[in-house]
């Protein structure tokens, strides 16, 4: 066999192979694919209840026997078991009745603006996806109401929230039709409710790939509004059922993420301890810098009310990734989280069915382990709460 017969049974290899894969991709996707499945979140127990309000688990006891709470369903064992839903009605009790009560519903109040934060970084894989998620629940169950919107058309947000964007957004439903220049679909048509209490999305597809050509089109004959504005626009229409907004942005500095920079207050930015991963985010933070400097002085300051980083998927006993997270405190100061989501396979692992580490069922992991990556991301989630709080001009403590 001569080089060109070689190269042509190499490329009729691929082409079988990917003509195999897709045919029974679909199969499969066709079997397992039941839409009338969805997922449902599990329920909570007293003591997590307890570390998610601050009510003590006695002082839960006593106002379930004073009758101020609603009953909830119990265990075999009688103890008694949350769902989030419960826990929000516990909170509104608190609110009206509690000493304290406007901490029991930490989110806005009136005249604060509602909070929009992108999770950015270009570098794929550094826990852009992974920290949407686990914010968006963690301050739904604090008792905020929570958008969490997919700004990536590889929609790996949207799949997390159980669907499976290639089959129920194939064509239509998601943040692109909203965004597109043609015919834009209300956003309310486009958020849906989750099966997680105050958390709602904004799915995505693989169509809003479109939205970055349509986007350079668009800017050309200047159709307007223009990219710098459309979502922003979008969420004003929805602002008043949230109090925050979480952004999954795609790994490139595109239109489609300069679209959610520009509708955000604030900025998170991931990153992983490692030398390449930190010229990588310098080299992202250049670009941006340079694209911000150019969109203000057409349209005037950009001004966010935070720019905030995270380190993620951090090893301590490394020692290489110990010193590149002093290095970057050393440089970053306060503006780096002092606590950083540590590596843990409780978080790859639920990912695989796409679960997060708070939908986990105590009893589906290690207890050690869980309490570690709980205590981890919970104490993150806790110190940028404070973040978003300040914005609101509320100290925390
Ligand atoms: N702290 C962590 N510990 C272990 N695995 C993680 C952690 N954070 C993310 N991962 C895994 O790494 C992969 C990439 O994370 P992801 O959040 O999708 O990154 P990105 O959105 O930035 O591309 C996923 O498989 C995810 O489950
Ligand atoms: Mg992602």
């Amino acid at each position: 066999m001569n080089d060109r017969d070689n190269l042509r049974s190499i490329s009729a290899t691929i082409a079988a192979d990917a003509a195999r894969l897709s045919e029974a991709l679909d199969a499969h996707m066709r079997n397992s694919f039941q839409p009338e499945s969805r997922k449902a979140l599990r329920k909570f127990q007293p003591a997590e209840v307890a570390e998610l309000t601050g009510i003590s688990m006695s002082n839960l006891r006593t106002r379930h026997q004073d009758g101020d709470f609603p009953e909830v369903e119990t265990d075999a064992r009688g103890r008694r078991l949350y769902s989030a839903e419960e826990i929000y009605q516990i909170r509104q009790v608190m609110a009206k009745t509690g000493r304290n009560g406007e901490t029991y519903l930490p989110g806005r109040r009136e005249g604060d603006a509602l909070q929009v934060i992108s999770i950015v970084n270009f570098k794929g894989g550094s826990s852009k996806t992974t920290t949407a998620i686990h914010l968006s629940q963690r301050y739904a169950l604090r008792g905020y109401r929570v958008l969490a919107v997919d700004m990536d058309p590889q929609a790996s947000l949207t799949t997390m929230f159980g669907y499976r964007p290639e089959i129920e957004f194939a064509e239509s439903g998601t943040i692109y039709d909203a965004l597109r220049y043609d015919d834009p679909q209300p956003m309310r048509d486009v958020v849906r409710k989750t099966y997680f209490h105050n958390l709602d999305l904004a799915p995505a597809g693989l169509m809003l790939s479109e939205y970055e050509t349509e986007t350079a089109y668009a800017l050309q004959h200047k159709i307007d509004p223009p990219f710098t504005q459309r979502l922003a626009i979008l969420l004003d229409e929805v602002q008043a059922d949230y109090d925050l907004v979480i952004i999954d942005c795609p790994p490139q500095l595109g239109f489609t993420t300069m679209t959610a920079l520009l509708a955000s207050t604030g900025l998170l930015i991931t990153v992983m301890p490692s030398m390449l991963d930190v010229a990588s985010m310098a080299q992202f933070l250049d670009m941006a810098g340079e694209t911000v400097r150019t969109l203000e002085e057409a349209t005037g300051p950009i001004d966010w009310s935070f720019l905030k980083f995270l380190i993620t998927r951090f090893e301590p006993t490394d020692v290489p990734q110990s010193q590149m997270a002093g290095f970057l405190r050393s440089i970053l100061l306060d503006q780096i989280l002092t606590t950083p989501v540590l590596k843990s396979t409780a978080i790859s692992d639920a990912a695989m069915t796409q679960q997060t580490i708070y939908e986990l069922a105590p009893s589906q992991v290690v207890r050690k382990t869980l309490d570690r990556v709980l205590e981890s991301v919970n104490g993150v989630a806790d110190e940028f709460e404070k973040t978003i709080q300040a914005a609101w001009g509320r100290e925390v403590d």
